[in-house]
């Protein structure tokens, strides 16, 4: 089971996630944290980006994006790797070297996975991986059918992600079709994993992220294999929770000394 918290709104959310990968990069110098992208990690990176603001050096820290659209030129504002250059390379102070993305745009596109994972691997892993979900259940770009053993790797996105997704483009048409993405089995991996949702629209795939049967038809039901989860919700995205009251309840009475 994770551990669901529930927060009055966003910034609230994403301060405290913020607060917990500060302490965390304070107890260990060369903390790894896997970036998503997407709109649902800006408060965290917001609130980081406060922080750094304030003197935190975060200049200890490295970073691994989660995916990457196949295809976009590295100046399209769109590209995940411009994104989180935008997000957490600069606001943080990181050497770019210490910041890795999926290469999207690579000739020999069928082995970018591969290579990612290697990076991966030969790095040591990440510690806190941020997650947001899309509407499909889908966690990275793992799309309904993914295998939970699955690795980096070229998928193609559902067009209900496409229509969701076309918020941040010019046109519906500009959403490329296919990513690089870390399978469900590099997600797992990952030492801690933050699952975070905000608003009304999030709220049928947490429920059955968090309480639904564990199935590849719902990717993001992969975490419940997951031993250290935390879900961070705001009311409107926990609103179809069945076990609710108790999340609340111990949230309430969540001793001192545990943290997330
Ligand atoms: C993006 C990613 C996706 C998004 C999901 C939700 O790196 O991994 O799983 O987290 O599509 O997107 P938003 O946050 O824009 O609703």
């Amino acid at each position: 089971m994770a551990e669901i918290m529930v927060f009055d709104g966003a910034a609230t959310a994403g301060s405290f996630v913020a607060n917990h990968i500060v302490d965390a990069l304070g107890r260990a110098p060369g903390f790894t944290l896997g970036g998503a992208t997407g709109s649902t990690p800006s408060p965290v990176y917001e609130a980081l980006g406060a922080h750094a603001a304030r003197g935190v050096d975060f200049s200890s820290m490295f970073a691994f994006a989660l995916d990457e659209y196949v295809g976009l030129p590295a100046a399209h504002p769109q590209c995940y790797h411009t994104v989180i250059e935008r997000a957490v390379t600069l606001p943080l102070g990181l050497e770019p070297e210490r910041v890795h993305v999926p290469d999207g745009s690579a000739d020999d596109i069928e082995t970018a996975g591969e290579r990612y994972e290697e990076e991966l691997t030969a790095h040591g892993g990440v510690d806190l991986q941020l997650l947001g979900i899309g509407t499909t259940g889908h966690i990275g770009f793992n799309e309904p059918g993914s295998s939970f053993g699955s690795l980096t790797r070229v998928k193609t996105l559902t067009e209900r992600t496409r229509a969701d997704n076309a918020r941040f483009f010019a046109s519906p048409d500009d959403v490329p079709i296919h990513c690089v993405t870390q399978g469900l089995g590099t997600i797992l991996r990952a030492r801690h994993l933050v699952l975070l949702a905000f608003g009304k629209g999030k709220a049928a795939a947490i429920a059955a992220a968090v309480e639904g049967p564990v199935t590849a038809s719902l990717p993001g039901s992969a975490i419940q294999l997951h031993p250290h989860v935390t879900v961070v919700l705001d009311e409107a995205a926990a609103s179809e929770l069945s076990f609710l009251d108790y999340y609340r309840w111990a949230q309430d009475n969540k001793p001192a000394w545990q943290g997330i």
